[in-house]
């Protein structure tokens, strides 16, 4: 494992705790009939997340967990934590580079200390919608991104899709006018905190889990989110106003610690991998769904009031919002960010 910043150990020592967890997985997985043969190879798959089941990424997770079982029966054994229940993003971000955990489906706005490359899927109306970031993210500027990681010791293999963030909060707002003043719930990014800044609101950085709470308390004002997390977590009860922004985008990189992915037998790891990109197909399209039912059933509740935006509204928050991408595209690259936005103009 190479060094990067996740610092609970001095780099040698946390490299030799990585390299005998890898080495104590490897055993772990190797045969329950004690000859070590292929046959009898046996791996363990942990794979926390924040969101509940019904979640894009809770139903993705549990997809792949049942495609596993039911192709590679008992040699391949996965264990889905949602909600939480194991730890939030970042500690799970760290347990991956670790060893401690197998798998992750990421957030891409949380990887900021690691790689400032994913921030591109942060700039604020970037993305035209969901079809543009698919595009983006098959072409050849979004494949590499599944690299971007490589030298700390993490490959990504896919990503996933959420869907299209909204902002929520007391109010509408239709004006960013409206949102200037209020205290936002944001992941840990710093695009996104730049984005709240640019409309004079108060950015606060929390883990997922956190998030109902604070709003409910009042300990923030609003968030932004996507209309599949805030109906399978239910923000909705707790906020009155989601204005329909589109303003960016949630996905996830689904990720393996590259020195576990490389000790699987390479017939198991191409089923393992080719698994994840038929999940991969089968949740991007079930999200759309899940989205589109989430947004109806928030209508539907009558505990929270949805507001649209006219051409003339929606310009002005793009125009305001702009200025973020030139404070953040050295990191990105220019050409990144290029080929994002001939993803939205095909
Ligand atoms: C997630 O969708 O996994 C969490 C997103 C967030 O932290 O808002």
């Amino acid at each position: 494992m190479q060094h990067f910043t996740l610092s609970r150990q001095p780099g040698l020592a946390r490299r030799i705790i990585a390299t005998l967890m890898c080495i104590l997985c490897a055993a772990a997985l190797s045969s329950c009939d004690g000859q070590g043969s292929r046959a009898g190879t046996r791996i363990l798959i942990k794979f926390p997340h924040v969101t509940p089941p019904a979640s894009p990424k809770g139903r993705a997770a549990d997809r792949f967990k049942e495609l596993v079982h039911e192709r590679l029966g008992d040699r391949v054994t996965v264990e889905v934590y949602p909600s939480g229940q194991l730890m939030n993003d970042d500690d799970s971000i760290e347990a991956l580079a670790f060893g401690e955990v197998q798998m992750i489906a990421g957030p891409l706005s949380k990887f900021d200390r690691l790689t400032k490359k994913y921030q591109v899927f942060d700039l604020p109306f970037l993305f035209e919608d969901i079809d543009a970031v698919e595009r983006f993210q098959k072409g050849p500027a979004g494949r590499v991104l599944l690299d971007a990681m490589a030298d700390k010791g993490l490959q990504g293999i896919s990503f996933w899709h959420n869907g299209m963030k909204q902002f929520a909060g007391p109010v509408p707002m239709a004006e960013p006018d409206a949102a200037s003043g209020l205290k936002f719930r944001i992941m840990e990014s710093d695009v996104l905190q730049k984005q709240i800044l640019q409309f004079g609101g108060n950015p606060q950085k929390m883990a997922y889990p956190e998030v109902y709470q604070a709003l409910q308390t009042g300990a923030v004002d609003g968030h932004e989110n996507t209309w599949a997390n805030a109906y399978s977590s239910k923000f909705f009860e707790v906020q009155d106003y989601f204005t329909e922004t589109n303003h960016g985008y949630i996905g996830y990189i689904v990720l393996v610690n590259t020195e576990f992915w490389n000790s699987i037998p390479a017939d198991l790891r191409d089923e393992l991998e080719s698994i994840i990109l038929e999940v991969t197909d089968w949740a991007n399209a079930l999200s759309r769904t899940l989205n589109a039912e989430a947004r109806e059933k928030i209508l539907a509740s009558n505990r929270s009031n949805i507001v649209t935006l006219s051409p003339v509204e929606l310009n002005d928050w793009r125009a305001l919002m702009k200025p973020v991408w030139d404070e953040f595209d050295d990191g990105i690259g220019l050409d990144v960010i290029e080929a994002a936005q001939q993803a939205s103009n095909p």
